[in-house]
């Protein structure tokens, strides 16, 4: 995937091709010395939620080229996670970058995020029914309706709620060195009832040099026993989609289903039904089932999983997903990965000795510092 593409303006690619292939908060520099085509071209992604056109709907004037004609070009942000309409498994929040022109400056988080940030909001009752449709097309009206209405008033604004004071735990007790790894807090926005429906925060632009597999996965521990063990709280969905790889190194990102170790979820009921549901329906857990149907489970500290949540089910987490990190096409250039590769078949002997080991057996790994530390100790990672 790219940070750039650039787009002959009389022969663009189809709009997702360049999608797919653009990182998110990547930019389409379109080129051309006819200015009409170039104006045409962009008019294909003005008004579209997924792109931002960067400049004013008049073309700035055409720009010399050193030994050719001039050209005029403009850009257009991929701002979108996904295109409109697309089918898509997500069910949860509406997500795109924002221009912040003069806001926070102090704020840029690596190359090329100046001026931007996360927008996270509660998707409409009509986008959330929309979504619910393409990935349930069977579900009756009257319980596509219950579930919609259940999604939008309750659980998306209670999780987005607890996410807010989460990032603000976080923000404090992280250790300075982690600084800029998780996302920060810029602006919130409540409904009448006082839950938030809306937040701005940093935007950790995908970026940098690329990871070998083993730094990756040691970097990710590192954040995940830095959330358990300095700010007390289990992220509880650790998937390679809310990890990004950063000039600053691995970050970790949406707190939405997070809970604190300490926390006493059966005092607040609704909150407790929505972890729960959130939990159950999570593919982490449909993975958890897959490896204990297996007999692939010898640490009990996997046995009740996933209610009532437990740091164990963050290191099954990591530990399953730190071996495959090219599925998420994204990491294709930031993490190295080579099946078979000595990086590869350390990680795989690690993440069997975390699932089968029982507390007691020599190399036993029963919390997350146990893990980052076990990572550290692999021999140094090669550049990738
Ligand atoms: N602060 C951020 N920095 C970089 N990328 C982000 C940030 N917040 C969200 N994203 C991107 O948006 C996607 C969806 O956001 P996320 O908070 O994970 O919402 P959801 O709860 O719907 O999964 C993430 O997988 C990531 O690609
Ligand atoms: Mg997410």
């Amino acid at each position: 995937m790219r940070d750039f593409h650039i787009v002959d303006a009389a022969n663009p690619p189809q709009e997702d091709v360049l999608f797919d292939t653009l990182r998110w908060g990547g930019q389409l520099l379109i080129l051309g010395q006819n200015e009409q085509a170039v104006t045409a071209c962009r008019q294909r992604f003005a008004g579209s939620p997924s792109w931002c056109c960067e400049q004013p709907d008049k073309l700035p004037p055409p720009q010399a080229v050193p030994g050719g004609p001039a050209v005029h070009l403009c850009t257009v942000r991929k701002v979108g996670i996904e295109l409109p309409g697309r089918l898509t498994a997500r069910h949860s929040y509406e997500v795109r970058l924002v221009h912040r022109p003069a806001a926070h400056p102090s704020h840029e988080l690596g190359p090329g995020s100046a001026g931007w940030a996360v927008e996270k909001r509660v998707p409409t009752f009509e986008e959330t029914h929309a979504r619910l449709i393409q990935t349930h097309p069977t579900i009756a009206p009257a319980q596509a309706n219950a579930v919609v209405r259940w999604l939008v008033k309750t659980a998306f604004p209670l999780m987005l709620t607890r996410e807010t004071a989460f990032l603000g735990r976080i923000h404090t007790y992280m250790p300075a060195h982690l600084a800029g790894r998780t996302p920060e807090l810029l602006e919130v926005e409540k409904d009448p009832r006082g839950m938030i429906n809306r937040i701005h925060m940093t935007w950790l632009r995908q970026g940098g040099e690329t990871l070998s597999q083993i730094a990756f996965a040691q970097q990710a521990a590192e954040m995940l026993s830095a959330a358990h063990h300095a700010a007390g709280l289990m992220h509880l969905d650790v998937r390679l989609g809310n990890l990004v790889v950063t000039e600053r190194g691995v970050g970790l990102i949406d707190f939405g289903s997070s809970v604190m170790i300490d926390e006493n979820l059966a005092s607040n009921r609704t909150a407790q039904k929505v972890i729960h549901r959130t939990l159950e329906s999570s593919e982490i857990t449909e993975n958890l089932i897959r490896h204990h149907n297996k007999g692939l489970l010898g640490n009990p500290l996997f046995n009740d999983l996933p209610t009532p949540p437990t740091a164990g089910f963050d290191l099954f987490a990591l530990a399953t997903c730190m071996t495959r990190p090219h599925d998420l096409d994204e990491f294709r250039g930031l993490v190295a990965f080579e099946p078979h590769s000595p990086d590869a078949v350390t990680l795989s002997q690690l993440r069997r000795r975390v699932l089968s080991r029982a507390p007691g057996q020599p190399g036993a790994i029963s919390d997350m510092h146990q893990f980052a530390q076990a990572l550290q100790e692999l021999r140094t990672p090669a550049k990738g």
